[in-house]
């Protein structure tokens, strides 16, 4: 019998660690028909500290397995962000290129080199695995990257650059990208520093994420995520990303305008899966539900935070500019119990896990979730915005902003539909397949049984959504 996850806000289909404390997704990477996910976790308290990285794996991104903890601090540090990679030609010499070694480049973090008032105390190391990613071995050589004595210096995200025939590193240093370039993961030298002027900026960048995507005419960009934190649009912390090339050494955007990957309060540090296989062609990211203004004071017991839903990132081109579209991913479909149509205006929910797909022909839109308490969670629309109030959808007395309505610009997007993902403590919107995303947790007493619905089209679909823990 499975373990079932039933406390009041656990998420029913988005990942959750068993207990505990978790934030940033790491390490996820595709090897022999499992979809690693790692994820910063600190086992002993709900609260953030030591860092380690969790561990579980799905055959469909949908249904995971927990694992036992990946990797444990050492002598150089708290396990911090990182990324993970199949060494399939053996250049670090870890493993075999018949059984290529799951390499995982990580940043350590030396408490007491931070308490001594060290500028150094962030390096980069490496672990290596040579069985499915069930047991690690620290590479005895680490730290692999010091740093050029700049506090923060993270989150490495490393992929095969074919044409250089080297492993390509991005780095958050304190507020830049900074990228290098290593023939085997374990010596990397520097190759150039990415900042423009008219990035948002707010506090330190963390956890970035390099890779190419291709529009349907066949236009192959590159896209690089920047998550920032403070200054999201929302307050607090958020994922920006920049649109532009990059020839082995340098990233030069085309385009100058700040670009959210979410406009929600509650996607953080997410990154893209390695190794996907190219039968598969897709570009697959998750991130971290949550915000660092109140991650670690909401009120759910015994553990804290979960992933959003699995989502596959398309590029599309508009006008002279680049847009990306995040999209959830078709496998999500098997959580569908039953669909019904949505007639009239006035809807009672069965079930607290729901997928609503609507459509609208107005610009004016208005959505509401409501209980019994008077709680309710509403989301509208206008000409210029889309916007989410919270301030009444359940308990919010533990941080201050968490009230503030989430105001999201629609920068000329015409809302036509509306896929949204409800499970017990959260929503994730997706406007018109991707254009616009807003994700944002809530904390009802009770799920939301009545559904209001005003400047839709008089039919619309719902589908009622099965928990993963009950099989
Ligand atoms: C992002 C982050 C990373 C860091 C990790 C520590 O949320 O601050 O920069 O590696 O969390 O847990």
């Amino acid at each position: 019998e499975e373990l079932v996850f039933n406390e009041p806000f656990r998420p029913q289909y988005h990942f959750s660690p068993p207990s505990q404390w978790m934030n940033d997704p790491n390490g996820m990477v595709y090897w022999d028909g499992e979809y690693h996910l790692f994820y910063q976790y600190y086992p002993d308290s709900n609260v953030w500290g030591p860092m380690h990285w969790g561990h579980a794996v799905s055959k469909d991104l949908v249904y995971w397995e927990h694992l036992p903890v990946a990797l444990y601090p050492d002598e150089n540090g708290w396990i911090f962000s990182g990324s993970a990679v199949i060494d399939h030609q053996n250049t670090s010499g870890l493993g075999t290129k018949e059984n290529p070694a799951m390499v995982a480049i990580f940043t350590f973090h030396d408490p007491v080199g931070e308490k001594n008032g060290r500028d150094d105390f962030q390096t980069q190391g490496i672990a290596y695995s040579t069985d499915k990613g069930r047991t690690w071995t620290m590479y005895e050589g680490n730290p692999v990257l010091k740093g050029p004595g700049i506090k923060d210096f993270r989150d490495p995200k490393v992929f095969w650059h074919t044409e250089s025939n080297l492993w390509i590193m991005s780095l958050a240093v304190k507020d830049k990208i900074s990228f290098y370039a290593s023939p085997n993961l374990i010596d990397w030298t520097y190759l150039s520093d990415f900042n423009p002027a008219w990035a948002a900026y707010g506090g330190v960048w963390e956890c970035p994420d390099l890779f190419p995507l291709t529009t349907e005419d066949g236009e192959t960009k590159w896209i690089l995520f920047v998550s920032i934190n403070p200054g999201g649009p929302q307050g607090g912390s958020a994922t920006q990303y920049f649109i532009g090339d990059f020839d082995g050494t340098t990233f030069k955007t085309t385009t100058q305008s700040v670009k959210w990957l979410d406009w929600g309060a509650d996607n953080y540090a997410g990154v893209t899966w390695s190794n996907v296989p190219e039968t598969d062609g897709r570009r697959l990211f998750i991130g971290w539900m949550g915000n660092w203004n109140y991650a670690q004071v909401v009120p759910t017991h015994p553990w804290r935070s979960a992933m959003t839903v699995p989502r596959s990132l398309h590029l599309s081109k508009k006008g002279d500019d680049y847009l990306l579209l995040s999209r959830p991913i078709e496998e999500l479909k098997k959580l569908r119990a039953s669909q019904a149509e949505i007639k009239g205006e006035k809807i009672q929910l069965e079930n607290e896990l729901m997928e609503l797909d609507l459509r609208t022909k107005s610009s004016d839109f208005r959505l509401e979730l409501a209980n019994a308490f008077g709680e309710k969670l509403v989301l509208t629309g206008d000409k210029e915005n889309l916007r989410l109030d919270r301030s009444q959808s359940g308990i919010i007395d533990f941080e201050k902003g968490f009230a503030n309505a989430q105001i999201a610009s629609l920068n000329e997007i015409a809302v036509e539909t509306l896929t949204i993902y409800l499970d017990r403590s959260s929503i994730e919107v997706f406007v018109n397949g991707g254009e616009l995303v807003l994700t944002s947790i809530q904390f009802p007493k009770q799920p939301y049984d009545k559904l209001r619905l005003e400047g839709f089209e008089p039919s619309n679909r719902a589908y009622s959504l099965k928990s993963i823990w009950r099989k």
